[in-house]
Protein backbone atom coordinates (compact mmCIF):
# COMPACT_ATOMS: atom_id res chain seq x y z
CA UNK A 1 0.00 0.00 0.00
CA UNK A 2 1.47 3.37 -0.52
CA UNK A 3 1.27 5.89 2.04
CA UNK A 4 -1.43 7.95 3.69
CA UNK A 5 -1.16 11.49 2.85
CA UNK A 6 -5.34 12.30 2.82
CA UNK A 7 -4.28 15.74 4.21
CA UNK A 8 -3.12 16.71 0.70
CA UNK A 9 -7.42 17.03 0.71
CA UNK A 10 -7.38 19.59 2.96
CA UNK A 11 -8.40 22.30 1.31
CA UNK A 12 -6.38 25.86 0.60
CA UNK A 13 -3.81 23.80 2.26
CA UNK A 14 -0.51 22.74 2.13
CA UNK A 15 1.37 20.08 4.74
CA UNK A 16 4.98 20.82 4.95
CA UNK A 17 6.26 17.01 4.60
CA UNK A 18 9.37 15.44 3.54
CA UNK A 19 8.20 15.34 0.05
CA UNK A 20 7.32 19.58 0.63
CA UNK A 21 10.93 19.51 2.41
CA UNK A 22 13.22 17.89 -0.27
CA UNK A 23 11.36 20.76 -3.01
CA UNK A 24 12.03 23.50 -1.14
CA UNK A 25 15.33 22.53 0.70
CA UNK A 26 16.94 25.52 -0.72
CA UNK A 27 14.13 27.96 -0.44
CA UNK A 28 14.37 27.43 3.23
CA UNK A 29 17.99 27.76 3.78
CA UNK A 30 17.92 30.71 1.70
CA UNK A 31 15.49 32.73 3.86
CA UNK A 32 17.45 31.26 7.02
CA UNK A 33 20.50 33.25 5.21
CA UNK A 34 18.80 36.23 6.46
CA UNK A 35 19.16 36.00 9.94
CA UNK A 36 22.10 38.25 9.55
CA UNK A 37 21.38 42.26 9.86
CA UNK A 38 24.48 42.42 6.81
CA UNK A 39 22.41 39.64 4.46
CA UNK A 40 19.47 41.24 4.94
CA UNK A 41 21.01 44.40 3.73
CA UNK A 42 22.43 42.46 0.80
CA UNK A 43 19.16 41.05 -0.19
CA UNK A 44 17.71 44.73 0.15
CA UNK A 45 20.15 45.89 -2.26
CA UNK A 46 19.91 43.42 -4.93
CA UNK A 47 17.30 40.65 -4.44
CA UNK A 48 18.04 39.09 -8.08
CA UNK A 49 21.63 39.13 -7.40
CA UNK A 50 21.23 37.48 -3.85
CA UNK A 51 18.81 34.92 -5.20
CA UNK A 52 20.60 33.65 -7.92
CA UNK A 53 23.92 32.28 -5.53
CA UNK A 54 21.70 30.31 -4.36
CA UNK A 55 20.96 26.82 -6.24
CA UNK A 56 16.92 27.47 -6.91
CA UNK A 57 14.74 26.92 -9.57
CA UNK A 58 13.59 29.95 -11.68
CA UNK A 59 9.69 29.65 -10.41
CA UNK A 60 11.12 29.95 -6.67
CA UNK A 61 12.77 32.98 -7.48
CA UNK A 62 10.24 34.27 -9.40
CA UNK A 63 7.82 33.89 -6.33
CA UNK A 64 10.00 35.93 -3.95
CA UNK A 65 10.81 38.79 -6.87
CA UNK A 66 6.26 38.47 -7.44
CA UNK A 67 5.76 38.41 -3.46
CA UNK A 68 3.94 35.34 -4.63
CA UNK A 69 3.78 33.32 -1.09
CA UNK A 70 1.34 30.74 -2.34
CA UNK A 71 3.44 30.24 -5.44
CA UNK A 72 6.34 29.69 -2.74
CA UNK A 73 4.70 27.74 -1.11
CA UNK A 74 4.06 25.51 -3.76
CA UNK A 75 7.76 25.44 -4.42
CA UNK A 76 8.51 23.82 -1.05
CA UNK A 77 8.29 26.64 0.77
CA UNK A 78 7.50 26.59 4.38
CA UNK A 79 5.69 29.64 6.20
CA UNK A 80 8.18 29.90 9.34
CA UNK A 81 11.33 29.87 7.31
CA UNK A 82 9.63 32.50 4.53
CA UNK A 83 8.98 34.31 8.00
CA UNK A 84 12.43 35.38 7.90
CA UNK A 85 11.93 36.48 4.18
CA UNK A 86 9.01 38.18 5.15
CA UNK A 87 10.56 39.97 8.00
CA UNK A 88 13.48 41.77 5.58
CA UNK A 89 10.54 42.87 3.65
CA UNK A 90 9.30 44.17 6.22
CA UNK A 91 5.36 42.30 6.42
CA UNK A 92 4.19 40.30 9.34
CA UNK A 93 2.79 37.15 9.52
CA UNK A 94 -0.68 38.55 9.33
CA UNK A 95 -0.15 40.18 6.09
CA UNK A 96 2.08 37.43 4.58
CA UNK A 97 -0.96 34.84 5.84
CA UNK A 98 -3.69 37.36 4.68
CA UNK A 99 -1.70 38.19 0.93
CA UNK A 100 -2.39 34.18 0.28
CA UNK A 101 -5.89 34.24 0.47
CA UNK A 102 -6.75 36.55 -2.61
CA UNK A 103 -8.42 39.31 0.35
CA UNK A 104 -6.89 42.90 0.43
CA UNK A 105 -5.29 43.21 3.90
CA UNK A 106 -8.09 45.31 5.10
CA UNK A 107 -10.38 42.37 4.47
CA UNK A 108 -8.27 40.09 5.67
CA UNK A 109 -7.76 41.96 9.05
CA UNK A 110 -11.19 42.50 9.47
CA UNK A 111 -12.41 39.20 8.67
CA UNK A 112 -10.33 37.97 11.89
CA UNK A 113 -11.27 41.09 14.13
CA UNK A 114 -14.97 39.22 13.23
CA UNK A 115 -13.90 36.35 14.86
CA UNK A 116 -11.27 34.47 11.72
CA UNK A 117 -12.47 32.08 9.07
CA UNK A 118 -15.00 29.60 10.09
CA UNK A 119 -14.19 25.89 9.43
CA UNK A 120 -17.40 25.22 8.09
CA UNK A 121 -17.00 25.39 4.05
CA UNK A 122 -13.53 24.86 4.48
CA UNK A 123 -13.24 20.96 5.46
CA UNK A 124 -12.53 18.35 3.12
CA UNK A 125 -14.58 17.64 0.34
CA UNK A 126 -16.23 14.20 1.03
CA UNK A 127 -16.51 13.44 -2.40
CA UNK A 128 -13.41 14.57 -3.51
CA UNK A 129 -12.44 12.01 -0.01
CA UNK A 130 -14.50 8.78 -1.63
CA UNK A 131 -12.82 9.11 -4.96
CA UNK A 132 -9.26 9.52 -3.58
CA UNK A 133 -10.18 6.21 -1.33
CA UNK A 134 -11.93 4.33 -4.00
CA UNK A 135 -8.85 5.33 -6.31
CA UNK A 136 -6.35 3.30 -3.72
CA UNK A 137 -5.00 0.29 -4.67
CA UNK A 138 -1.79 -1.19 -4.17
CA UNK A 139 1.28 -0.20 -6.18
CA UNK A 140 1.79 -3.05 -9.08
CA UNK A 141 5.47 -3.08 -8.28
CA UNK A 142 7.43 -2.63 -4.60
CA UNK A 143 11.25 -2.16 -2.97
CA UNK A 144 12.15 -5.49 -1.83
CA UNK A 145 14.51 -6.29 0.95
CA UNK A 146 17.19 -8.54 -0.47
CA UNK A 147 19.58 -9.35 2.48
CA UNK A 148 20.90 -7.98 5.33
CA UNK A 149 24.62 -7.43 6.21
CA UNK A 150 26.26 -7.11 9.64
CA UNK A 151 29.48 -6.36 10.61
CA UNK A 152 32.83 -4.53 12.53
CA UNK A 153 33.60 -1.13 11.46
CA UNK A 154 37.06 -0.43 13.00
CA UNK A 155 38.75 2.43 11.80
CA UNK A 156 42.14 0.73 11.47
CA UNK A 157 40.90 -1.46 9.12
CA UNK A 158 40.03 1.61 6.92
CA UNK A 159 43.35 2.54 7.70
CA UNK A 160 45.00 -0.62 6.41
CA UNK A 161 42.77 -0.47 3.33
CA UNK A 162 43.47 3.46 2.71
CA UNK A 163 47.28 1.91 3.07
CA UNK A 164 47.95 -0.85 1.10
CA UNK A 165 48.53 -3.35 4.47
CA UNK A 166 45.89 -5.89 3.79
CA UNK A 167 48.95 -8.12 2.63
CA UNK A 168 50.37 -8.11 6.07
CA UNK A 169 50.23 -10.53 8.12
CA UNK A 170 48.27 -9.15 11.00
CA UNK A 171 45.46 -8.11 8.74
CA UNK A 172 45.55 -10.78 5.82
CA UNK A 173 43.51 -12.84 7.94
CA UNK A 174 40.79 -10.12 8.49
CA UNK A 175 40.28 -9.70 4.74
CA UNK A 176 40.26 -13.29 3.88
CA UNK A 177 37.33 -13.14 5.52
CA UNK A 178 35.53 -10.85 3.42
CA UNK A 179 36.47 -11.91 -0.34
CA UNK A 180 33.10 -14.18 -0.35
CA UNK A 181 31.69 -11.15 0.73
CA UNK A 182 33.05 -8.77 -2.17
CA UNK A 183 32.33 -11.37 -4.48
CA UNK A 184 28.18 -11.86 -3.02
CA UNK A 185 28.11 -8.11 -3.54
CA UNK A 186 29.15 -8.25 -7.00
CA UNK A 187 26.34 -11.06 -7.58
CA UNK A 188 23.60 -9.41 -5.77
CA UNK A 189 24.20 -5.57 -6.07
CA UNK A 190 21.47 -3.45 -4.88
CA UNK A 191 20.29 -0.39 -6.09
CA UNK A 192 20.20 1.17 -2.32
CA UNK A 193 21.98 0.20 0.79
CA UNK A 194 19.92 1.35 4.55
CA UNK A 195 22.93 1.96 6.26
CA UNK A 196 22.99 1.39 10.26
CA UNK A 197 25.61 2.51 11.99
CA UNK A 198 26.78 5.30 14.26
CA UNK A 199 28.44 8.32 14.19
CA UNK A 200 31.37 8.84 16.57
CA UNK A 201 31.59 12.39 17.67
CA UNK A 202 32.18 13.46 14.03
CA UNK A 203 29.24 14.97 12.93
CA UNK A 204 27.07 14.93 15.83
CA UNK A 205 28.60 16.46 18.96
CA UNK A 206 27.31 17.32 22.53
CA UNK A 207 24.95 20.11 21.31
CA UNK A 208 22.65 17.34 19.33
CA UNK A 209 22.47 14.65 20.46
CA UNK A 210 19.45 12.64 18.35
CA UNK A 211 18.74 8.77 19.20
CA UNK A 212 18.12 7.99 15.72
CA UNK A 213 18.63 9.75 12.45
CA UNK A 214 17.43 9.36 9.27
CA UNK A 215 19.27 10.54 5.77
CA UNK A 216 16.96 12.23 3.47
CA UNK A 217 19.54 14.00 1.97
CA UNK A 218 20.90 14.13 -1.91
CA UNK A 219 24.87 13.32 -1.05
CA UNK A 220 27.16 13.03 2.08
CA UNK A 221 30.71 13.85 2.15
CA UNK A 222 33.64 11.38 4.07
CA UNK A 223 33.97 12.72 7.38
CA UNK A 224 37.44 14.29 8.79
CA UNK A 225 38.05 12.30 12.33
CA UNK A 226 41.68 13.78 12.81
CA UNK A 227 43.91 12.61 10.33
CA UNK A 228 41.84 14.24 7.19
CA UNK A 229 38.68 12.43 4.95
CA UNK A 230 39.42 8.91 4.01
CA UNK A 231 40.73 8.33 0.45
CA UNK A 232 37.36 7.33 -0.31
CA UNK A 233 34.11 8.60 -2.16
CA UNK A 234 31.24 10.09 0.13
CA UNK A 235 28.20 8.20 -0.49
CA UNK A 236 24.87 9.28 -3.08
CA UNK A 237 21.73 8.98 -0.99
CA UNK A 238 17.98 8.28 -1.95
CA UNK A 239 16.37 11.22 -1.12
CA UNK A 240 12.98 9.85 -2.31
CA UNK A 241 12.84 6.41 -1.01
CA UNK A 242 14.37 8.11 2.33
CA UNK A 243 11.63 10.75 2.37
CA UNK A 244 8.87 7.68 2.18
CA UNK A 245 10.78 5.97 4.43
CA UNK A 246 10.42 8.75 7.13
CA UNK A 247 7.27 9.52 6.68
CA UNK A 248 6.09 5.30 7.32
CA UNK A 249 8.80 5.39 10.19
CA UNK A 250 7.14 7.99 11.78
CA UNK A 251 3.83 7.45 11.41
CA UNK A 252 4.52 3.99 12.85
CA UNK A 253 5.54 6.21 16.20
CA UNK A 254 9.21 6.07 15.48
CA UNK A 255 10.44 9.45 16.97
CA UNK A 256 13.79 9.97 13.92
CA UNK A 257 15.52 13.02 13.53
CA UNK A 258 16.33 13.55 9.61
CA UNK A 259 19.49 14.94 8.35
CA UNK A 260 19.88 16.49 5.12
CA UNK A 261 23.19 17.32 5.73
CA UNK A 262 26.22 15.77 8.05
CA UNK A 263 29.12 14.26 7.36
CA UNK A 264 29.75 10.45 7.61
CA UNK A 265 32.67 8.60 9.73
CA UNK A 266 34.55 5.24 10.01
CA UNK A 267 31.08 3.79 11.22
CA UNK A 268 29.82 4.07 7.65
CA UNK A 269 32.79 3.84 5.29
CA UNK A 270 34.75 1.42 6.59
CA UNK A 271 31.60 -0.90 6.06
CA UNK A 272 31.19 -0.21 2.08
CA UNK A 273 34.79 -0.99 1.51
CA UNK A 274 34.79 -3.85 3.42
CA UNK A 275 32.08 -5.31 1.25
CA UNK A 276 32.69 -3.11 -2.18
CA UNK A 277 36.52 -2.73 -2.02
CA UNK A 278 38.54 0.28 -3.53
CA UNK A 279 36.27 1.44 -6.07
CA UNK A 280 35.93 5.25 -7.44
CA UNK A 281 32.64 5.55 -6.27
CA UNK A 282 30.34 3.16 -4.38
CA UNK A 283 28.09 1.05 -6.49
CA UNK A 284 24.54 2.15 -5.21
CA UNK A 285 22.84 4.51 -3.07
CA UNK A 286 23.42 4.58 0.03
CA UNK A 287 20.82 5.84 2.93
CA UNK A 288 22.97 6.37 6.50
CA UNK A 289 20.86 5.74 9.38
CA UNK A 290 22.74 6.70 12.84
CA UNK A 291 21.92 5.68 16.01
CA UNK A 292 23.22 7.14 19.33
CA UNK A 293 25.32 4.43 20.88
CA UNK A 294 28.35 6.95 22.75
CA UNK A 295 26.15 8.57 25.42
CA UNK A 296 23.24 6.66 27.72
CA UNK A 297 20.35 6.23 27.40
CA UNK A 298 20.91 4.68 24.33
CA UNK A 299 17.97 2.54 22.42
CA UNK A 300 17.31 -0.69 23.58
CA UNK A 301 17.74 -4.05 21.88
CA UNK A 302 13.73 -4.48 21.60
CA UNK A 303 13.18 -0.87 20.34
CA UNK A 304 16.07 -1.53 17.72
CA UNK A 305 14.59 -4.95 16.57
CA UNK A 306 11.01 -2.97 16.80
CA UNK A 307 12.44 -0.11 14.71
CA UNK A 308 13.85 -2.73 11.58
CA UNK A 309 10.19 -4.60 12.19
CA UNK A 310 8.82 -1.15 10.69
CA UNK A 311 11.21 -0.43 8.82
CA UNK A 312 10.75 -3.17 6.23
CA UNK A 313 6.86 -2.43 6.05
CA UNK A 314 8.56 1.43 4.97
CA UNK A 315 10.77 -0.25 2.47
CA UNK A 316 8.10 -2.68 1.05
CA UNK A 317 5.46 -0.27 0.45
CA UNK A 318 7.54 2.04 -1.54
CA UNK A 319 6.59 1.72 -5.23
CA UNK A 320 9.18 1.24 -7.25
CA UNK A 321 10.98 -1.98 -7.54
CA UNK A 322 14.03 -1.36 -5.80
CA UNK A 323 16.51 -4.07 -4.43
CA UNK A 324 17.16 -2.78 -0.78
CA UNK A 325 20.00 -4.09 1.41
CA UNK A 326 19.73 -3.61 5.02
CA UNK A 327 23.28 -3.15 6.78
CA UNK A 328 24.35 -3.17 10.64
CA UNK A 329 27.51 -2.35 11.77
CA UNK A 330 29.79 -1.96 15.17
CA UNK A 331 30.56 -4.28 17.26
CA UNK A 332 31.93 -6.73 18.49
CA UNK A 333 33.10 -7.28 21.78
CA UNK A 334 35.24 -4.02 22.49
CA UNK A 335 36.25 -1.49 25.40
CA UNK A 336 38.68 1.34 24.10
CA UNK A 337 38.35 3.18 27.97
CA UNK A 338 39.84 2.53 31.20
CA UNK A 339 41.32 -0.31 32.98
CA UNK A 340 39.43 -2.81 31.19
CA UNK A 341 40.13 -1.92 27.68
CA UNK A 342 40.87 -4.66 25.43
CA UNK A 343 38.35 -7.02 26.64
CA UNK A 344 37.73 -9.66 23.92
CA UNK A 345 34.25 -12.12 24.61
CA UNK A 346 34.44 -14.91 21.92
CA UNK A 347 32.08 -17.33 23.88
CA UNK A 348 29.64 -14.17 24.45
CA UNK A 349 30.05 -12.96 20.44
CA UNK A 350 29.31 -15.93 19.32
CA UNK A 351 26.48 -16.65 21.07
CA UNK A 352 25.48 -13.74 19.78
CA UNK A 353 26.20 -14.29 16.44
CA UNK A 354 23.89 -17.92 17.07
CA UNK A 355 21.69 -15.96 18.39
CA UNK A 356 21.14 -13.23 15.85
CA UNK A 357 20.27 -15.93 12.75
CA UNK A 358 18.16 -18.38 15.14
CA UNK A 359 16.33 -16.02 18.27
CA UNK A 360 16.23 -12.77 16.85
CA UNK A 361 13.30 -11.62 19.32
CA UNK A 362 15.10 -13.24 22.35
CA UNK A 363 18.34 -11.52 21.17
CA UNK A 364 16.35 -8.31 21.46
CA UNK A 365 15.66 -8.71 25.18
CA UNK A 366 18.98 -8.58 26.29
CA UNK A 367 19.96 -5.78 28.66
CA UNK A 368 22.53 -3.01 27.69
CA UNK A 369 23.93 -3.77 31.29
CA UNK A 370 24.69 -7.09 29.60
CA UNK A 371 26.24 -5.82 26.35
CA UNK A 372 28.65 -3.91 28.93
CA UNK A 373 29.46 -6.53 31.47
CA UNK A 374 30.18 -9.17 28.37
CA UNK A 375 31.38 -7.33 25.68
CA UNK A 376 32.90 -3.95 26.56
CA UNK A 377 31.59 -0.50 26.99
CA UNK A 378 31.73 0.00 23.46
CA UNK A 379 30.28 -3.42 22.58
CA UNK A 380 27.21 -1.80 22.70
CA UNK A 381 27.17 -0.92 18.95
CA UNK A 382 26.26 -4.28 18.49
CA UNK A 383 22.43 -3.45 19.62
CA UNK A 384 22.44 -1.82 15.90
CA UNK A 385 22.72 -4.50 14.26
CA UNK A 386 18.80 -6.17 16.15
CA UNK A 387 17.66 -3.25 13.59
CA UNK A 388 18.84 -4.90 10.04
CA UNK A 389 17.78 -8.31 11.61
CA UNK A 390 14.13 -7.19 12.36
CA UNK A 391 13.47 -5.49 8.35
CA UNK A 392 13.80 -9.88 7.43
CA UNK A 393 10.89 -11.51 6.68
CA UNK A 394 11.15 -14.62 8.62
CA UNK A 395 10.57 -12.15 11.65
CA UNK A 396 6.53 -12.61 11.27
CA UNK A 397 6.74 -15.75 9.96
CA UNK A 398 6.09 -14.80 6.36
CA UNK A 399 9.56 -15.49 5.08
CA UNK A 400 12.76 -17.38 5.67
CA UNK A 401 16.12 -16.12 5.71
CA UNK A 402 19.41 -17.82 4.48
CA UNK A 403 22.86 -17.60 6.13
CA UNK A 404 25.49 -17.04 3.07
CA UNK A 405 28.52 -16.24 5.32
CA UNK A 406 29.84 -15.90 8.80
CA UNK A 407 33.12 -15.01 10.10
CA UNK A 408 34.81 -13.99 13.37
CA UNK A 409 38.17 -13.18 14.02
CA UNK A 410 39.81 -11.51 16.74
CA UNK A 411 41.81 -8.36 16.79
CA UNK A 412 41.24 -5.62 14.71
CA UNK A 413 42.93 -2.72 16.79
CA UNK A 414 40.92 -3.35 20.11
CA UNK A 415 38.20 -5.05 18.77
CA UNK A 416 36.59 -8.57 17.82
CA UNK A 417 35.35 -8.88 14.41
CA UNK A 418 32.23 -10.45 13.71
CA UNK A 419 30.19 -10.72 10.12
CA UNK A 420 27.09 -12.44 8.71
CA UNK A 421 25.40 -12.34 5.23
CA UNK A 422 22.04 -13.42 5.41
CA UNK A 423 19.67 -13.52 2.38
CA UNK A 424 16.14 -12.57 2.82
CA UNK A 425 13.83 -14.68 0.93
CA UNK A 426 9.86 -13.28 1.37
CA UNK A 427 7.00 -15.67 0.68
CA UNK A 428 6.71 -15.21 -2.76
CA UNK A 429 10.04 -16.67 -3.19
CA UNK A 430 9.86 -19.55 -1.17
CA UNK A 431 9.78 -23.20 -2.40
CA UNK A 432 6.59 -25.24 -2.52
CA UNK A 433 7.72 -27.45 -0.07
CA UNK A 434 8.87 -24.12 2.59
CA UNK A 435 11.31 -23.96 4.89
CA UNK A 436 10.87 -22.47 8.55
C1 LIG B 1 37.97 1.06 17.45
C2 LIG B 1 36.80 0.36 17.18
C3 LIG B 1 35.62 1.05 16.91
O1 LIG B 1 34.42 0.45 16.64
C4 LIG B 1 35.61 2.41 16.87
O2 LIG B 1 34.45 3.03 16.58
C5 LIG B 1 36.78 3.13 17.16
C6 LIG B 1 37.95 2.44 17.45
C7 LIG B 1 39.25 0.34 17.73
O3 LIG B 1 39.22 -0.85 18.07
O4 LIG B 1 40.33 0.93 17.57
FE1 LIG C 1 32.49 2.14 16.49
Amino acid sequence: MSLDKTYRLVPGTTVFDAEQSAKGYHLNQFCMSLMTAENRAAYLADERGYLDAWPLREEQKQALLDRDLNAAMREGGNIYFLAKWGATLGFSFQQMAGSMTGMTEQEYRDMMVGGGRPVEGNRIDHAVLDAAYADRKAPAEHATITGAVFTSHVPAIGAAMDHDKTDEPYWKPLFEGYDLSKDWEKENLPDVVFLVYNDHASSFDLSLIPTFVLGTGAAYPTADEGYGPRPVPGIEGDPDLAAHIAHSLIRDDFDLTLANEMTVDHGLTVPLSLMFGDVEKWPCKVIPFHVNVVQYPVPSGARCFALGQALRKAIESYDRPLKVQVWGTGGMSHQLQGSRAGLINREWDNAFLDRLVEDPAGLARVPHLEYVEEAGSEGIELVMWLIARGALSDVDGSGRVEVKHRFYHVPASNTAVGHLILENHPRAEQPAEGVN
